[in-house]
């Protein structure tokens, strides 16, 4: 399995060492294939941000994507993606987040009602599938209003299917060999599933492209986005698709971050009181019923530090689309290239004491510059996170209610461990005391 079998049993690890070991450009080799790792700032914007032309299609690993989100903007290319990109992108847009904040808010308030009823259980309460429920009901509703209620929960049921799957064939690569259409029980349970989903994906899409006024959601940007040149909008395959992509893009990894988020300020008193003192304030009411997050700053900081800590996006990949060269070495077209956005994190070369939750680093005066590239939680360049404002915005408000109400503590003998599979998971959950402040 050559350098590979270290790399899949403990990324974490061994992606890191080798980086500081070997000058921070290397190959990994299996039997699947060749990936480069490039871990150096100078050349991970080389290749996401400068080069980026030259690296446009993502790597071979982002072939499990494709079951979930068929060829939507995370997993397409080229002048597709460019064009995709340009019709989706207005419907992220400041005055677009500011008009779902109050829903972000009622949605949370929510979740901690139902949180506080299992509140003081000694043995803790499992949070990594509330806070799942949680962000697919706000990516839900901020996709199609509320009226469709009720179908938060079956589409969850179907994409948490279809992500073990994925995660299945990432634990087993050699099911990529395996013909797709093969009758097995995993292949006949996944086809069941994405059959289940896009029949009711596509069932809103024909109900709005039928009556397609009164809605102010993403679904209705992007039913009317059209193309400049072109004046064409999206086809269904191609609606499908990017609502398929927004499901899975914009709730998993905004639910592990608030996993680790909990789990960090649970074990730092500092942070909390921190944290309290300015929920509690006229401030932080007056910004959470504006509609903006500037009353909290510090709320803010929490959320860029424990994505620091924890970025959920872990590693991201190109393919190279042409010839290059990083660092003195060639890259022929073809190669597999590998950006492990947590080694820039986590380096003692760019930060002080770099496993410490300090959000302090964050303040205005002591924030990283833009220049080493070290932090880039939402990716970098033209294929960054397109939901990076509307994550920042629900972390924050998810944050700020969930510590206005209650307290987290954590659990004596509960072992939380980092699980780097497509998102970077609790692998056993989260299991946090909950307690009434
Ligand atoms: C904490 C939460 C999130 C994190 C850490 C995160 C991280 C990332 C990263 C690192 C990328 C770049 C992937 C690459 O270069 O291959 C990305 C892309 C993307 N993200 Fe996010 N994301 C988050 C939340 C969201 C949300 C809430 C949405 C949608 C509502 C979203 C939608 C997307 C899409 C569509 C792309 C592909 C953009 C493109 O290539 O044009 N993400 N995200």
């Amino acid at each position: 399995m050559g350098t590979a079998y270290y790399a899949q049993r403990d990324p974490l690890k061994w992606i890191a060492q080798w980086a500081e070991e070997l000058g921070g450009i290397y190959t990994i080799s299996s039997p699947l294939g060749t990936a480069v790792v490039v871990a150096r700032p100078e050349w991970a914007r080389q290749v996401m941000v400068e080069r980026y032309s030259r690296y446009q299609e993502k790597s071979r690993s982002y072939a499990v994507l494709r079951l979930l989100m068929g060829n939507g903007l995370v997993t397409s290319s080229g002048e597709f993606w460019r064009g995709q990109r340009k019709m989706t992108q207005p419907a992220f847009h400041r005055k677009r987040l500011e008009g779902i904040f109050s829903m972000m808010v009622s949605r949370s308030i929510a979740a901690v009602e139902k949180l506080a009823r299992d509140a003081g259980d000694l043995q803790g309460t499992e949070l990594s599938i509330p806070l799942s429920t949680l962000t697919l009901d706000i990516i839900s509703r901020a996709m199609f209003s509320t009226d469709v209620e009720g179908t938060a929960a079956e589409v969850g049921k179907y994409i948490a299917m279809l992500n073990e799957d994925a995660l299945r064939m990432l634990r087993h690569p050699w099911r990529f060999f395996l013909p797709r259409k093969f009758p097995t029980p995993f292949n006949a349970r996944e086809f069941a599933a994405r059959e289940a989903l896009y029949g009711i994906v596509d069932g809103i899409i024909t109900e709005r492209r039928k009556a397609p006024d009164g809605h102010d959601d993403l679904l209705a940007m992007f039913l009317s986005a059209c193309d400049e040149e072109t004046g064409r909008g999206m086809t269904d395959e191609q609606l499908r698709d990017e609502v398929m992509t927004m499901f899975v893009a914009g709730h998993e990894t905004t639910a592990n971050a608030m996993c680790w988020l909990l789990h960090l300020v649970a074990s730092h008193p500092e942070v909390e009181a921190g944290l309290w003192a300015e929920i509690d304030s006229a401030e932080a009411a007056a910004s959470l019923s504006a509609g903006n997050i500037t009353g909290l700053p510090y709320t803010r900081q929490v959320v860029e530090e424990s994505l620091r800590l924890f970025p959920t996006i872990w590693s991201v990949g190109r393919r190279a689309g042409e010839d290059d060269e990083i660092g003195g070495y060639q890259i022929p077209a073809g190669t597999n290239v590998m950006i492990p956005i947590f080694h820039f994190h986590w380096s003692p070369e760019y930060w002080d004491e770099p496993m410490k939750f300090d959000p302090g680093r964050f303040a205005p005066d002591r924030r990283p510059p833009n220049e080493p590239m070290i932090y880039f939680p939402f990716g970098a360049g033209a294929r960054g996170c397109i939901g990076n404002q509307f994550a920042i915005q629900e972390l924050v408000i998810m944050t700020a209610i969930f510590h206005r109400h209650l307290k987290f503590r954590p659990v004596p003998g509960f072992e939380v461990v980092p699980d780097p599979l497509i998102t970077l998971r609790p692998k056993n959950g989260m299991r946090l005391r909950v307690m009434m402040r």
